[in-house]
């Protein structure tokens, strides 16, 4: 069972991957449980007081589409040193032991980020190896089905082709850049957490790659649903160890792993959250995403997308397509949350929508949580989105209006993997079927030729039994 504290109260569970503020303080923590909390209190203060503002990029200027494309890579982007901190969300809530060795990798990253050689290799093992870039695709047929409602007139649909990655999700993107960070600091063993499975795959196949040795905990729920990928990760020569609970309780179990190895293991974070620089690292190396986008409009209708559209689980590709974006107001961002059974039933994994601000698995964010402080159970048809927590920096801006917030029910979700595979011979993960779902309600307001962007963070192929199984219920 998870607890919780309140931050002010200095109460907290012993591992910090379980430590979250909450509505009601708690009065019933061990004595070691509390003088716990101290020192942890005392490093998110010194670690994270400042805002880091290079978030939303005031000066940002998009490029002119005649401008010569620069080469991809994560070094045409650099971003200056951050805190950690997005407002007042982030930060570095772990226990002392830790702390230098997230400064560790901070450096390391940090130095990686502006050396051209590590930014070389990057780019060729993106091309070649990942696969990229990934198309643009104008979905004539998805398109013409919304006109068809609204006398012929709506927006243009373009699909983010992350599904065409190697191992078939946008996970590839950041699971391979840190294997690379793992490889240059010399450690030679790897653990990560895996939800749908689709990072698992990417982390499991990066390290085949580079020769690092691999274990990723995967909830033996998870691995029931997605045995394909279980499957995969077995034949790519990665230890696929069992967890009881769910995928946050296999982040838990990785973490626990990690923190009784440090220096021996790297951590692989999947997704923008954790304690800082863990969103930051995925960030950035996602972020490929939206560049590759800007450009691509650019060159085939000669702007920026009016509309940029992601499934948030916990952040990854909605923050790998919206930060090229952040600082262009022009451009909405909209994040696409799982409503499951619907936001009232409490069935559902929207956790921006319905969550409230804790500290949990490191860093401060919305989360779901009960008045009592304990982790509500997600729910979603899109595995991959069961987190009860959320990207930082998504809830950054979320809370400043930048991004506009949205859900689909698991019914909406499944109906939406149909029909974009039905017309587009696509087969969208579920996880991003939710970004699709959103396309109902989104292009009736939007006036002819309005140029939509959606995210197709992966492919649907590990679904199939699982829609089947739905859809005969
Ligand atoms: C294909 C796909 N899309 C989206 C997600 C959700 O993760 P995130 O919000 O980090 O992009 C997952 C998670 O496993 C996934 O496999």
């Amino acid at each position: 069972m998870n607890y919780a504290c309140k931050t002010h109260h200095s109460t907290m569970k012993s591992q910090f991957i379980h430590f979250r503020t909450t509505a009601s303080p708690r009065r019933d923590y061990p004595q070691a449980v509390r003088a716990n909390s101290v020192g942890v209190e005392g490093n998110c203060r010194t670690l994270t007081s400042k805002f880091d503002s290079s978030v939303l990029r005031p000066n940002y200027k998009p490029p002119s589409p005649t401008t010569e494309v620069p080469k991809e890579s994560v070094s045409d982007d650099a971003k200056p040193p951050s805190t950690g901190k997005f407002g007042r969300f982030g930060g570095k809530f772990v226990p002392e032991t830790l702390i230098s060795c997230l400064g560790e990798l901070e450096v390391v990253f940090r130095q990686a980020l502006k050396d051209p050689q590590f930014q070389e290799e990057l780019t060729t093992a993106l091309k070649d190896y990942v696969g990229r870039e990934t198309p643009l695709y104008y979905a004539e047929r998805l398109t013409a089905h919304y006109k068809a409602q609204n006398m012929g007139r709506g927006p243009d649909i373009y699909i983010k082709r992350e599904d065409l990655t190697h191992c078939g999700a946008h996970k590839m993107n950041n699971a391979l850049a840190q294997a690379m960070i793992a490889k240059r600091m010399g450690l030679t063993a790897v653990v990560a957490a895996t939800g749908a499975g689709q990072h698992g795959v990417a982390t499991a196949a990066a390290c085949a790659k580079l020769g690092l040795s691999c274990t990723i905990f995967m909830s033996t729920a998870d691995m029931e649903k997605q045995p394909s990928n279980v499957d995969l990760m077995d034949l790519l020569g990665t230890k696929v160890e069992p967890t009881a609970g769910s995928f946050k309780d296999a982040s838990s179990e990785s973490i626990r792993v990690w923190a009784g190895q440090l220096g021996e293991v790297y951590y692989l974070a999947g997704t923008a959250v954790g304690p800082h620089p863990c969103p930051t690292m995925v960030r950035e190396f996602q972020s490929v995403i939206g560049r590759e986008t800007r450009r691509q409009a650019a060159e085939k209708w000669g702007g920026a997308p009016d509309a940029v559209v992601a499934c948030v689980g916990s952040g990854s590709n909605a923050l790998g397509v919206f930060h090229e974006f952040v600082g262009d107001p022009t451009v909405r961002l909209i994040g696409v949350e799982a409503a499951g059974f619907g936001l009232d039933s409490g069935k559902h994994a929207a956790t921006l929508a319905a969550g409230d601000v804790g500290v949990y698995h490191g860093a401060m964010s919305y989360l779901l949580q009960d008045e009592e402080g304990h982790i509500v159970r997600p729910h979603s048809v899109g595995v991959g989105l069961e987190y009860p927590g959320v990207a930082p920096e998504l809830s950054f801006l979320k809370e400043s209006g930048r991004m506009e917030l949205c859900s689909a029910t698991d019914n909406e979700a499944v109906d939406a993997y149909r029909r974009v595979a039905r017309l587009e011979g696509i087969i969208p993960a579920l996880e991003a079927s939710h970004a699709f779902a959103y396309l109902e309600k989104l292009c009736p307001t939007l006036p002819d030729g309005a140029k939509i962007v959606v995210s197709c963070s992966g492919r649907g192929d590990k679904d199939a039994a699982m829609v089947s199984t739905y859809m005969s219920r």
